[in-house]
């Protein structure tokens, strides 16, 4: 690990444009369960019976109660970890341009990112699914499930549900961030959904280098990434700024 640590730092150092794709593995460190793996969300629950709109659409107080509510206990919560905090010293640097997650829970930016593409949409907000009015997601009152708007329309997180387009604009600019960078990191992410998993892809293609982080290997691994440097992504990031600060 130390060596690919090295290289990264090297790597990063060279490059004039970096991109980071994160998934749930960034913010495992600030307890956040992931989708999938160990401990993953999608052991307990099956992802078409609580994650897919039409589910929603069919019993939107059932996806409120096993999904939604314990949801909103996690993210109200959370505080950004040393990943998200690694990738704000990148941008600090200079180094760093964008930012595009795959994660609903807003610690990029608490931690202080200033360009995060939110490619699922943010659980920060939810809003009326009769008038479009919008609620912070801190505040709404789940005395009674599921929560509802003054209009009496049911509220729903501002996130994409599988079944979903992704939002034009996160995709656009996502797509356009992929073919610009000469870098991209990609950390904690199993990239088995897709469009997310196509923007290192389309870096690769465009000639960027792809770096992964990750706790084990993924279907990039091979094709796409230049190296995967296996580890917990607060630990790998600290030690990567650690040796470009050394070199400066
Ligand atoms: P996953 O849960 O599929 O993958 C998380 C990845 O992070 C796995 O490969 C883990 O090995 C890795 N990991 C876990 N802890 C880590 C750590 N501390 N450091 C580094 N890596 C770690 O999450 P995503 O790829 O983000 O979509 O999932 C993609 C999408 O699937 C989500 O956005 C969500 C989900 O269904 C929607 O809700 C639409």
């Amino acid at each position: 690990m130390e060596a690919l640590i090295k290289q990264a730092a090297t790597d990063l150092a060279d490059a004039k444009t970096v991109v980071a794709l994160t998934g749930a593995g960034i913010s495992t460190e600030s307890g956040i369960p992931p989708f999938r793996g160990k401990g993953g969300l999608w052991e307990r629950m099956d992802p078409m019976e609580v994650a897919h709109i039409d589910a929603f659409m069919r019993d939107p107080a059932k996806v409120w109660n096993i999904l939604v509510k314990e949801m909103k206990g996690i993210v109200d919560k959370a505080l950004p970890n040393d990943a998200h905090k690694g990738l704000v010293k990148l941008e600090k640097m200079g180094k760093l341009s964008t930012v595009i997650t795959q994660n609903v829970d807003g610690l990029h930016q608490l931690a202080g990112n200033t360009d995060v593409i939110e490619f699922h949409g943010n659980f920060a907000w939810q809003r009326c699914m009769e008038c479009n009015r919008y609620y912070e997601t801190r505040k709404v009152d789940i005395s009674r499930i599921p929560p509802r708007c003054e209009c009496n329309g049911i509220l729903r997180p501002n996130a994409v549900f599988f079944g979903e387009i992704i939002p034009p604009d996160a995709l656009g600019r996502s797509q356009q961030a992929a073919r610009d960078c000469d870098l991209m990191l990609v950390i904690g992410t199993s990239a088995e959904v897709q469009p997310a998993a196509l923007m290192p892809v389309i870096a690769k293609k465009s000639g960027a280098k792809v770096i992964e982080i990750n706790m084990e290997r993924t279907h990039l691994t091979d094709d796409v990434s230049e190296y995967l440097i296996v580890g917990k992504a607060g630990q790998v990031l600290t030690g990567i700024i650690a040796q470009m600060e050394k070199a400066r």
